[in-house]
């Protein structure tokens, strides 16, 4: 097969971050979804109705030429959360609030620190109809970081989706077998995210032979047979898992440190990467439920009636991406080479 065409497809987790850098990291994702859900983890971070609302529009003013990108917005819980807030932001263009424990990842010290003191703004959720976005690990000095997901599912996870059986849930990233099977047993409203790169690497990727901080991000790439059945869950085609490329950029100087930051820009590829995959396992025809019709169907928004097509032509990820005042990033797969690239 040389081309493939499918409906329009949307990225459920991006961190576009915010200033300057919006012009990169918006056009890098609009180029070919058509919607994203925009990552709250600012400094300060983004908690009310208006935050969010100015964060849109400052997104939607960077994205020029695709004038036609939607940027869906999310409220990060922090202790400070009232029901309140979810009751004024709740709607279409913020379908979501993202829980993050308090210190499990980049910005995330302002996050919550007690989960079940959170459980009145659930509620509200449940009741508003907006979707719990999680990132699923617990920040636990404690708990190695390897186990830091399948300790989070135990702990907080389950007990939260009992208590809200309503309550729709995304289980952000997973990057565990446990992660899958507990997706895979609860009902209807859980479903969760995958990344590029958990599904293309695993920790031998990240550590053997040199450390790769560009293949550094949280949650950290776990064991090959955590990658094994990550893989085998997309190629199955459940509905459960969608798209979510968690595109985090950095800069260079930040992720080549002695203390790097956690985070792989993955926005120029994503979609191609995630081709790459399928393809390698024997799937392709399942890429578009994955990319483009789970996500909506899950989150009950309507689905893309675009369509967008990728030719097989070989192309290489720059080993580097220029920002103003000789800044740069280094992008996910840099310097590597794909087989599909998008049509424009
Ligand atoms: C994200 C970031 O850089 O904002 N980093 C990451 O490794 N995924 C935060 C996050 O989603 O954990
Ligand atoms: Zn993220």
């Amino acid at each position: 097969m040389d081309q493939l065409t499918i409906k329009a497809p949307d990225d459920w987790h991006v961190h576009f971050r915010d200033g300057d850098l919006l012009a990169e990291t918006v056009a890098a994702t609009a180029r070919c979804f058509k919607r994203a859900i925009a990552m709250p983890n600012l400094r300060p971070p983004i908690t009310k109705q208006a935050q969010a609302l100015a964060y849109r529009k400052r997104i939607l003013d960077a994205a020029g030429e695709h004038s036609d990108f939607n940027p869906l917005m999310t409220l990060y819980l922090t202790d400070e959360t009232q029901p309140e807030h979810i009751k004024q932001a709740a709607s279409k263009i913020i379908p979501a609030a993202k829980l993050y424990p308090a210190g499990a990842t980049t910005n995330s010290e302002s996050a919550v620190g007690s989960i079940e003191k959170l459980f009145p703004v659930f509620e509200a959720m449940a009741e508003h109809g907006m979707l719990l976005l999680v990132h699923g690990e617990v920040p636990d000095p404690e708990v190695d970081v390897f186990d830091r997901e399948k300790e989070f599912i135990d702990q907080h996870l389950a007990p939260i989706h009992v208590s809200f059986p309503n309550l729709k849930i995304v289980f952000e990233h997973i990057t565990t077998c446990e992660a899958v099977d507990f997706v895979l047993q609860t009902g209807d409203n859980v479903a969760a995210t995958i990344t590029p790169q958990h599904l293309m690497m695993n920790r031998n990727d990240l550590l053997a032979g040199g450390i790769r901080p560009h293949n550094y991000c949280m949650p950290v790439l776990k064991r090959r047979r955590h990658q094994n059945r990550l893989r085998e869950v997309v190629s199955s085609g459940s509905p459960k898992f969608f798209l979510g490329s968690d595109s985090a950029p950095h800069e260079q100087h930040a992720k080549e440190n002695a203390c790097g930051c956690a985070g792989c820009y993955s926005a120029w590829g994503a979609l191609e990467l995630y081709a790459e995959v399928f393809e390698e396992l024997g799937a392709i025809d399942k890429l578009e439920g994955f990319a483009s019709i789970h996500g909506p169907s899950f989150y009950g928004l309507s689905l893309n009636r675009e369509s967008i097509t990728l030719v097989r032509d070989f192309w290489t990820m720059p080993k580097s991406i220029a920002l103003a005042d000789g800044r740069s990033i280094v992008p996910f797969y840099a310097g590597q080479r794909l087989r599909w690239r998008v049509e424009i």
